[in-house]
């Protein structure tokens, strides 16, 4: 049993499908796309602007309906998870980071207030004063003062401690499994290595998945261990890092990485 279940996945995806629309109108935002996660594994899913990655994070992370394939998160489908309750439970295993920390938090929501409702996710009934410390040895491994955090409304922080305070809310939860979209674009250079960082001490301290959505290669490469590409909907490679990169398969792949130096030499 115990041998069987460390070969299942933390997460995979048979031909899932989005689209938005019906008939010759439709976007087909998500085409048939097939892949696993390991536990403890970094994957970076890169594609130009509009090729599906915001769409397929939404779809894994059960905020937006498929229109076609399958979702398991351990072996068990959780395609079509509806009740609240299942949904929690869900969320209590896989969380999401997003590019806009300011959009994600509610402005009017101390630090305090939004590390204590991601708390009450998980419905544990632990004591308050181990709230406290929860929330704060969060807050602490993700760079943090909590005395000088938890009392600030969003506002009041930079971009990268906003990041990083959202990060810290999917500590408090403690998932299986984080998807990160484009948690570093909107930072400036030196804070992107910092949450980049931390993404791998999230990974070696609590052997957490992480899905790592980036338009970036540089990123991607920095980060992963393997890395889908996504083109129109479609993921048409993946594999190693290393391995993509060396010898990349498809002409949208082989593009990509030709516009590399361009882009870094502008
Ligand atoms: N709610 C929606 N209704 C209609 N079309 C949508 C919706 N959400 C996304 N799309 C379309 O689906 C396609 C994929 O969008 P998505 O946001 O997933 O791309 P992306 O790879 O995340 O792009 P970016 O790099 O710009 O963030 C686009 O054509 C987009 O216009
Ligand atoms: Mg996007």
């Amino acid at each position: 049993m115990s041998a069987h279940s460390s070969q299942v996945p933390l997460l995979e995806t048979r031909d899932l499908q989005r689209a938005f629309g019906h008939g010759d109108h439709a976007v087909r935002a998500v085409e048939r796309v097939s892949f696993s996660i390991q536990p403890g594994e970094i994957v970076a899913i890169v594609g130009e602007s509009g090729s599906g990655k915001t769409t397929l994070a939404r779809l894994l992370l059960r905020l937006l309906d498929s229109t076609g394939g399958r979702i398991l998160l351990r072996g068990e489908d959780v395609t079509d998870l509806r009740r609240s309750n299942d949904l929690k439970a869900y969320w209590r295993k896989v969380q999401g980071v997003f590019q806009d920390p300011f959009a994600a938090f509610n402005q009017f929501y101390t630090n305090r207030r939004v590390l204590e409702n991601a708390l009450k996710l998980l419905n544990h009934g632990l004591p308050r004063q181990e709230h406290t410390q929860r929330i704060e040895a969060a807050l602490r491994e993700v760079g943090l003062d909590p005395a000088d955090t938890l009392d600030k409304w969003p506002h009041q922080l930079s971009g990268g401690q906003v990041q990083r305070v959202m990060i810290a809310r999917a500590l408090v939860i403690g998932p299986e499994l984080l998807i990160a979209d484009e948690p570093t674009s909107m930072l400036d250079a030196s804070l992107r290595v910092t949450v980049l960082n931390l993404l791998l001490a999230l990974r070696k301290q609590h052997n957490m998945g992480i899905i790592f959505i980036t338009h970036d290669l540089g990123q991607a490469y920095y980060v992963s261990d393997r890395i889908l590409v996504m083109y129109q909907g479609e993921l048409v490679e993946q594999g190693p890092v290393e391995k993509v990169f060396a010898m990349p398969k498809h002409e949208y792949t082989q593009r990509l990485l030709a516009d590399v130096p361009r882009l870094r030499g502008a």
